[in-house]
């Protein structure tokens, strides 16, 4: 199973953030792009691929989100279309961040958990049984890396991964650029995607 792990430093952990300005609920648009590149392609969704929101938005961080999507698991509009909408997408992060109950990591929806847990902690349980790159512009080049069936690839929001964290993740992972630009998360899993395809992997 291939993981992305996306950090976002403001993102609400209310489920009452407003879906008319997902830019003031902690830019909950840019995680709700990386889902969507994540998940989403032409006619088609990705199943083989996990998501983790980390959020540490207020008012009660951190918040794991952990999403596998099928087929018509009816994120989409209508049945048999593979169209999404932000705000089906954004629907689906509060229903998740309603279904949070303290001390367990619940399944909300079919493929859909929520639990509170650290960027570390998620990190280190993946770590387990997968190979952990951290995205940054300054590591090794991703066209050069060797990646195995089991690889998770941890992103950071528009303000980066939190320095301490990062700091700690150099030392302990591979670092692993996609380029000398510095593109947008969501970017950045779409380029992940397609290497990856490319590899079939
Ligand atoms: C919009 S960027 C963050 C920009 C932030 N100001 C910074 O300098 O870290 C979002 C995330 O994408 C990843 N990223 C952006 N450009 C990259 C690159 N060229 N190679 C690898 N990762 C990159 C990093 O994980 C970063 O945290």
């Amino acid at each position: 199973m291939k993981h992305f792990v996306y950090f976002s430093s403001s993102a609400s952990t209310s489920p009452g953030f407003r879906t008319e300005n997902l830019m003031k609920a902690g830019r909950m648009d840019i995680a709700i792009h990386v889902l969507i590149n994540t998940f989403f392609i032409s006619r088609q969704i990705r199943e083989d691929v996990k998501l983790h929101l980390i959020f540490y938005g207020m008012p009660d961080p951190p918040k794991h989100i952990e999403i596998t999507l099928k087929q018509n698991s009816g994120i989409e509009k209508e049945e048999d279309s593979l169209d999404v909408s932000k705000k089906d997408v954004a629907g689906l992060i509060k229903r998740a961040l309603r279904g949070y109950k303290k001390e367990e990591k619940r399944e909300v929806l079919p493929g859909i958990f929520v639990e509170k847990k650290s960027l570390l902690k998620v990190i280190e349980e993946l770590s387990k049984k997968n190979d952990i790159f951290i995205l940054d512009k300054k590591g090794e080049d991703l066209r050069k890396a060797k990646i195995s069936e089991n690889c998770v690839f941890v992103l950071g929001d528009h303000d980066g991964l939190p320095k301490k964290e990062l700091k700690r993740l150099r030392k302990k992972f591979l670092s692993t650029s996609v380029g000398p630009k510095i593109y947008f998360a969501s970017q950045i899993i779409s380029i992940l995607n397609n290497e990856l395809d490319r590899r079939n992997i």
